[in-house]
Protein backbone atom coordinates (compact mmCIF):
# COMPACT_ATOMS: atom_id res chain seq x y z
CA UNK A 1 0.00 0.00 0.00
CA UNK A 2 2.76 1.89 0.85
CA UNK A 3 4.85 1.80 -1.87
CA UNK A 4 1.80 2.60 -4.52
CA UNK A 5 1.18 6.16 -3.06
CA UNK A 6 4.76 6.19 -3.73
CA UNK A 7 4.47 4.88 -7.42
CA UNK A 8 1.20 6.83 -8.14
CA UNK A 9 2.63 10.57 -7.97
CA UNK A 10 5.82 9.37 -9.88
CA UNK A 11 3.58 7.77 -12.85
CA UNK A 12 2.00 11.13 -13.18
CA UNK A 13 4.98 13.11 -13.28
CA UNK A 14 6.08 10.51 -16.63
CA UNK A 15 2.62 10.96 -18.05
CA UNK A 16 2.54 14.51 -17.73
CA UNK A 17 6.32 14.71 -19.06
CA UNK A 18 5.12 12.40 -22.13
CA UNK A 19 2.34 14.48 -22.65
CA UNK A 20 4.67 17.79 -22.54
CA UNK A 21 6.57 15.81 -25.03
CA UNK A 22 4.10 15.23 -27.67
CA UNK A 23 3.14 18.97 -28.21
CA UNK A 24 6.69 19.82 -29.13
CA UNK A 25 6.60 16.78 -31.35
CA UNK A 26 7.44 19.45 -34.86
CA UNK A 27 5.90 16.67 -37.49
CA UNK A 28 2.21 15.63 -36.06
CA UNK A 29 -0.18 15.06 -38.46
CA UNK A 30 -2.73 17.20 -39.41
CA UNK A 31 -5.50 17.98 -41.94
CA UNK A 32 -6.51 22.16 -41.95
CA UNK A 33 -9.84 21.84 -44.16
CA UNK A 34 -10.93 25.62 -46.15
CA UNK A 35 -14.01 25.75 -47.79
CA UNK A 36 -12.71 28.35 -49.89
CA UNK A 37 -9.41 28.22 -52.41
CA UNK A 38 -8.21 31.26 -50.81
CA UNK A 39 -4.77 30.12 -48.58
CA UNK A 40 -5.67 32.73 -46.10
CA UNK A 41 -9.01 31.74 -45.86
CA UNK A 42 -10.07 30.50 -42.58
CA UNK A 43 -10.09 26.01 -42.26
CA UNK A 44 -10.99 23.74 -39.83
CA UNK A 45 -8.11 21.69 -38.39
CA UNK A 46 -8.45 18.20 -38.45
CA UNK A 47 -6.48 15.73 -36.25
CA UNK A 48 -8.37 12.94 -36.02
CA UNK A 49 -11.30 10.41 -38.05
CA UNK A 50 -14.42 12.38 -39.12
CA UNK A 51 -17.00 9.83 -40.24
CA UNK A 52 -19.52 12.64 -41.01
CA UNK A 53 -18.32 16.23 -42.15
CA UNK A 54 -21.34 17.85 -40.90
CA UNK A 55 -20.51 17.34 -37.68
CA UNK A 56 -17.92 19.69 -38.27
CA UNK A 57 -19.94 21.80 -40.38
CA UNK A 58 -17.59 20.88 -43.01
CA UNK A 59 -19.87 18.62 -45.49
CA UNK A 60 -19.78 18.75 -48.82
CA UNK A 61 -17.58 22.04 -48.79
CA UNK A 62 -14.48 21.28 -48.52
CA UNK A 63 -12.20 22.89 -51.30
CA UNK A 64 -8.39 23.26 -50.22
CA UNK A 65 -6.68 21.14 -47.90
CA UNK A 66 -3.37 21.70 -46.60
CA UNK A 67 -1.90 18.17 -44.54
CA UNK A 68 0.90 16.33 -42.67
CA UNK A 69 0.87 12.76 -43.12
CA UNK A 70 -1.72 10.39 -45.40
CA UNK A 71 -5.01 11.43 -45.84
CA UNK A 72 -8.02 9.93 -47.30
CA UNK A 73 -11.15 11.94 -48.41
CA UNK A 74 -14.60 10.37 -49.63
CA UNK A 75 -17.63 11.78 -51.05
CA UNK A 76 -20.29 9.87 -49.39
CA UNK A 77 -20.10 9.73 -44.73
CA UNK A 78 -18.65 6.63 -43.31
CA UNK A 79 -15.88 6.37 -45.46
CA UNK A 80 -17.63 5.28 -49.52
CA UNK A 81 -17.13 6.76 -52.24
CA UNK A 82 -13.61 7.19 -52.68
CA UNK A 83 -12.03 10.62 -53.40
CA UNK A 84 -8.44 11.00 -52.67
CA UNK A 85 -5.76 10.16 -51.30
CA UNK A 86 -2.64 12.38 -50.15
CA UNK A 87 0.49 11.49 -48.48
CA UNK A 88 2.23 14.68 -48.17
CA UNK A 89 4.10 16.52 -45.23
CA UNK A 90 3.12 20.05 -44.81
CA UNK A 91 1.34 21.19 -48.79
CA UNK A 92 -1.51 22.23 -49.94
CA UNK A 93 -3.94 20.56 -52.61
CA UNK A 94 -6.79 22.71 -53.98
CA UNK A 95 -9.63 20.31 -54.83
CA UNK A 96 -11.70 19.96 -58.18
CA UNK A 97 -15.06 22.02 -57.46
CA UNK A 98 -16.73 18.95 -58.67
CA UNK A 99 -15.62 17.68 -54.96
CA UNK A 100 -18.05 17.37 -52.61
CA UNK A 101 -16.07 15.47 -49.37
CA UNK A 102 -18.92 14.27 -46.69
CA UNK A 103 -15.90 12.10 -44.81
CA UNK A 104 -12.29 12.13 -43.82
CA UNK A 105 -9.79 9.78 -41.86
CA UNK A 106 -6.02 9.37 -41.69
CA UNK A 107 -3.62 6.06 -42.78
CA UNK A 108 -0.96 5.30 -40.64
CA UNK A 109 0.03 5.46 -37.03
CA UNK A 110 -1.84 7.52 -34.23
CA UNK A 111 1.24 8.63 -32.80
CA UNK A 112 4.64 9.91 -34.51
CA UNK A 113 3.70 10.56 -38.83
CA UNK A 114 6.32 7.59 -39.96
CA UNK A 115 5.77 5.13 -36.98
CA UNK A 116 5.46 1.54 -38.85
CA UNK A 117 2.12 1.22 -38.77
CA UNK A 118 -0.51 -0.99 -41.46
CA UNK A 119 -3.92 -0.50 -42.32
CA UNK A 120 -7.01 -3.05 -43.85
CA UNK A 121 -9.58 -1.60 -45.88
CA UNK A 122 -12.32 -3.73 -45.93
CA UNK A 123 -13.26 -2.05 -49.66
CA UNK A 124 -10.82 -1.44 -52.97
CA UNK A 125 -9.39 2.02 -52.60
CA UNK A 126 -9.49 2.08 -48.95
CA UNK A 127 -13.29 1.99 -48.27
CA UNK A 128 -15.32 1.06 -45.51
CA UNK A 129 -14.02 -0.93 -41.94
CA UNK A 130 -10.21 -1.01 -41.32
CA UNK A 131 -8.73 -3.41 -39.45
CA UNK A 132 -4.81 -1.62 -38.12
CA UNK A 133 -1.63 -1.97 -36.18
CA UNK A 134 1.68 -1.58 -35.61
CA UNK A 135 2.65 -5.52 -34.42
CA UNK A 136 2.10 -8.93 -35.70
CA UNK A 137 -1.15 -9.67 -35.86
CA UNK A 138 -2.33 -14.01 -36.29
CA UNK A 139 -6.11 -13.08 -37.02
CA UNK A 140 -7.51 -9.92 -38.63
CA UNK A 141 -10.35 -10.22 -36.46
CA UNK A 142 -13.29 -8.18 -38.04
CA UNK A 143 -11.19 -7.94 -41.58
CA UNK A 144 -10.96 -11.83 -41.36
CA UNK A 145 -11.18 -13.02 -45.40
CA UNK A 146 -12.88 -9.28 -46.19
CA UNK A 147 -9.68 -7.56 -46.83
CA UNK A 148 -9.57 -5.55 -50.05
CA UNK A 149 -7.25 -2.98 -50.27
CA UNK A 150 -4.13 -1.55 -47.64
CA UNK A 151 -1.62 1.30 -47.23
CA UNK A 152 1.73 0.87 -44.47
CA UNK A 153 3.86 3.57 -43.35
CA UNK A 154 6.91 3.91 -41.73
CA UNK A 155 10.08 2.17 -42.08
CA UNK A 156 9.66 -1.61 -42.50
CA UNK A 157 7.82 -3.84 -45.21
CA UNK A 158 5.11 -6.26 -43.50
CA UNK A 159 4.15 -9.53 -44.78
CA UNK A 160 0.19 -10.31 -45.65
CA UNK A 161 -0.76 -13.60 -45.05
CA UNK A 162 -3.55 -15.70 -46.76
CA UNK A 163 -3.75 -18.33 -43.33
CA UNK A 164 -4.22 -17.43 -40.24
CA UNK A 165 -0.85 -17.40 -37.97
CA UNK A 166 0.96 -16.56 -40.77
CA UNK A 167 0.48 -19.57 -42.84
CA UNK A 168 -0.97 -19.96 -46.59
CA UNK A 169 0.35 -17.77 -49.58
CA UNK A 170 2.25 -14.75 -48.49
CA UNK A 171 3.53 -11.15 -50.17
CA UNK A 172 6.02 -8.75 -48.74
CA UNK A 173 4.86 -5.37 -49.27
CA UNK A 174 7.98 -2.33 -49.00
CA UNK A 175 7.41 1.35 -48.19
CA UNK A 176 8.77 2.06 -51.69
CA UNK A 177 7.34 5.60 -51.21
CA UNK A 178 9.36 8.41 -49.42
CA UNK A 179 7.90 11.73 -48.70
CA UNK A 180 10.40 14.65 -47.33
CA UNK A 181 10.10 18.05 -46.47
CA UNK A 182 12.51 19.96 -44.76
CA UNK A 183 14.17 15.89 -43.45
CA UNK A 184 10.61 15.64 -42.03
CA UNK A 185 9.89 12.11 -43.47
CA UNK A 186 7.32 10.21 -44.38
CA UNK A 187 7.91 6.34 -45.85
CA UNK A 188 4.54 4.62 -47.55
CA UNK A 189 2.90 2.56 -49.77
CA UNK A 190 -0.66 2.26 -50.74
CA UNK A 191 -2.44 -0.77 -52.65
CA UNK A 192 -5.70 0.22 -54.05
CA UNK A 193 -6.55 -3.30 -54.36
CA UNK A 194 -5.18 -6.82 -52.86
CA UNK A 195 -5.24 -8.43 -56.27
CA UNK A 196 -2.73 -6.03 -57.47
CA UNK A 197 -0.63 -8.34 -55.13
CA UNK A 198 -1.30 -11.63 -56.71
CA UNK A 199 -3.55 -12.27 -53.67
CA UNK A 200 -6.83 -13.10 -54.10
CA UNK A 201 -9.71 -10.59 -53.27
CA UNK A 202 -11.25 -11.36 -49.84
CA UNK A 203 -7.98 -13.82 -49.14
CA UNK A 204 -5.72 -11.70 -46.20
CA UNK A 205 -5.78 -13.39 -42.45
CA UNK A 206 -2.81 -12.49 -40.74
CA UNK A 207 -0.30 -9.68 -40.84
CA UNK A 208 3.48 -9.63 -39.46
CA UNK A 209 5.92 -6.96 -39.63
CA UNK A 210 9.43 -7.56 -42.12
CA UNK A 211 9.66 -9.24 -45.07
CA UNK A 212 9.13 -12.64 -44.55
CA UNK A 213 9.00 -14.25 -47.83
CA UNK A 214 10.77 -14.07 -50.96
CA UNK A 215 7.41 -13.12 -52.77
CA UNK A 216 8.27 -9.04 -52.88
CA UNK A 217 5.68 -6.82 -54.12
CA UNK A 218 7.47 -5.13 -57.08
CA UNK A 219 4.18 -3.67 -59.09
CA UNK A 220 5.21 -0.09 -57.95
CA UNK A 221 8.46 -0.58 -59.49
CA UNK A 222 8.36 -2.50 -62.46
CA UNK A 223 11.51 -1.31 -63.88
CA UNK A 224 13.01 -4.06 -60.86
CA UNK A 225 11.05 -7.11 -61.42
CA UNK A 226 12.52 -10.57 -61.99
CA UNK A 227 15.99 -9.06 -62.97
CA UNK A 228 16.20 -7.02 -60.05
CA UNK A 229 15.83 -9.88 -57.88
CA UNK A 230 18.74 -11.69 -59.57
CA UNK A 231 20.45 -8.29 -59.09
CA UNK A 232 20.19 -8.77 -55.40
CA UNK A 233 17.00 -7.06 -54.41
C1 LIG B 1 -4.93 27.06 -55.17
O1 LIG B 1 -5.74 28.17 -55.42
C2 LIG B 1 -5.25 29.40 -54.88
C3 LIG B 1 -6.28 30.50 -55.15
O2 LIG B 1 -6.67 30.48 -56.50
C4 LIG B 1 -3.86 29.71 -55.47
O3 LIG B 1 -3.33 30.88 -54.87
C5 LIG B 1 -2.93 28.52 -55.21
O4 LIG B 1 -1.68 28.74 -55.80
C6 LIG B 1 -3.55 27.25 -55.78
N1 LIG B 1 -2.69 26.09 -55.62
C7 LIG B 1 -2.26 25.55 -54.48
C8 LIG B 1 -1.47 24.29 -54.59
O5 LIG B 1 -2.47 26.04 -53.41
Amino acid sequence: MGSLVRVLPALVAAISCLTALAIDIPDLRYLKAHNDYDPDGPYHEFLDYSPDLSVQGMDNSIRRVCLAGQWLLYDEHYYSGFKAFFSDVNQCHNLSSSYSISSLRYAGSPYGLDDVYYNLYEGDLWTGNEFKGNTNTPNVANLDMKVSSLSISGQSPWTFFTGLQYAGEAVCVYPTYVTNNGGILLHHNSIPTITNLGLSDNSIRSVAKGCLTDNVYRGDRPHQGERGDQGGH
